[in-house]
């Protein structure tokens, strides 16, 4: 299978990740439960990882919380500042993990939109969308859906002025872009460990700059006879059995990545990103590119409906993933609704060679709707062998 819905999460992982996971599940117990050597262990790997990812995003290691998902530091981070009836300012491009968690606290949303790939225009129209009624702003660092990069910084210098708390979701930038929480004034980044930073499924980040209110209470380690959480992080959004060998795991993936030159493993996903685009746009597709991009790229085959083109790049054993991306507003903002588009995603262990072999099954593709026009006279839906 060629891989390329690495946005919905990575599934090449350097193979430190599932050689860190097996070493902890067979030497570490609970961590902070106990004084005995396992526990002991089990403490020590999570530490690492905690102080790790502190000195990779510039922070110190208790303002690092492992959650399960990015989803769950997102509902930490929204629950922890927003009431119902609340005005929250958000990109017109969040994903219903923030959507959905507003939807449900009762606030009163703005979302704001600009050109794609305009970061002058993303800062302006937050700029004007800030009111004295604000009373947090959301956004987040990559779209999930076209891979535009949003101006973090600047909005969040715009939140500073005003002392609006900023919450950024860095679920598709988290490996891939520097991420310097402090720089935005961020009060709250959530992020996924099992994207960008090529750790397991059901780890995730919340940098904590601000206080925030746990959404899980109970055991923590830590002044057990107390009834109320503690106050301090990382336990106050902790409480259970932390998931040891995923942080593990998510350690040899931070790991990995901090070897790395950054700058190099983002023009190498840019340089594939431009190569895709360019050998689709050869076959007539819709393309959504720009100057501020990623490695993730959205398209439409003409011709061929989102969800059945996946399917039969599917079938040639490529694997892309297509609709609306779990990100409504996204596609309503840029227009693509109702069917979405076919997104395209990478990582840095997609090769020329897999992209090449994409464009050939796009050239496929776009082959049968070519004869089916033929055919027909008309531009329609494929007729399926
Ligand atoms: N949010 C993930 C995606 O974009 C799952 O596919």
């Amino acid at each position: 299978m060629i891989y390329l819905d690495n946005a919905a999460t990575t599934l090449r992982k350097p193979p430190q990740v599932a050689r860190a996971m097996l070493e902890a599940m067979q030497s570490c117990a609970n961590p902070g439960r106990g004084g005995h050597q396992a526990a002991a262990r089990a403490a020590e790997t999570v530490y690492r990882t905690r102080a790790l990812a502190a000195a990779y995003f510039g922070l110190e290691p208790e303002q690092v919380c492992f959650t399960a998902n990015a989803t769950e530091g997102l509902n930490i981070a929204l629950r922890s500042l927003i009431r119902p009836g609340d005005r929250v300012v958000i990109s017109g491009l969040e994903h219903n993990a923030v959507t959905r968690t507003l939807s449900a606290l009762g606030a009163k949303t703005v979302p704001v939109r600009a050109p794609l790939f305009d970061s002058e225009a993303w800062t302006a129209a937050f700029q004007q969308a800030l009111d004295p009624e604000t009373k947090a702003v959301v956004c987040l660092h990559i779209s999930n859906v076209f891979g535009a990069v949003l101006p973090v910084e600047r909005i969040g210098g715009l939140c500073a002025a005003r002392g609006i708390p900023f919450v950024v979701d860095a679920s598709q930038s988290a490996g891939i872009l520097p991420l310097r929480p402090t720089d935005w004034n961020a009060a709250f980044t959530a992020m996924p460990g099992h994207k960008g930073l090529l750790g397991p499924q059901g780890t995730g980040l919340l940098l904590c700059r601000g206080l925030p209110e746990p959404l899980r209470f109970g055991g923590t380690g830590s002044s057990s006879r107390d009834q109320s959480m503690p106050r301090e992080l990382p336990d106050r959004v902790e409480a259970g059995t932390l998931n040891v060998p995923g942080i593990a795991g998510l350690g040899a993936g931070l790991r990995w990545l901090a070897e790395r030159d950054p700058k190099a493993l983002l023009a190498r996903e840019q340089g594939l990103l431009k190569l895709a685009a360019q050998g689709l746009n050869r076959l007539g597709a819709e393309t959504w590119t720009g100057k501020n991009q990623t490695g993730v790229l959205s398209f439409r085959l003409p011709g061929w409906d989102c969800e059945e083109a996946a399917a039969r790049f599917a079938e040639q054993g490529i694997a892309l993933r297509a609709g609306l991306h779990c990100a409504p507003l996204a596609h309503q903002s840029a227009g693509t609704l109702p069917e979405g588009t076919v997104r395209l995603s990478l990582s840095p262990f997609t090769s020329p060679r897999e992209i090449e072999a994409f464009l050939t099954a796009a050239k496929r593709l776009h082959i049968r709707t070519s004869r089916s026009q033929h055919q027909s006279g008309r531009l329609n839906r494929p007729v399926f062998p």
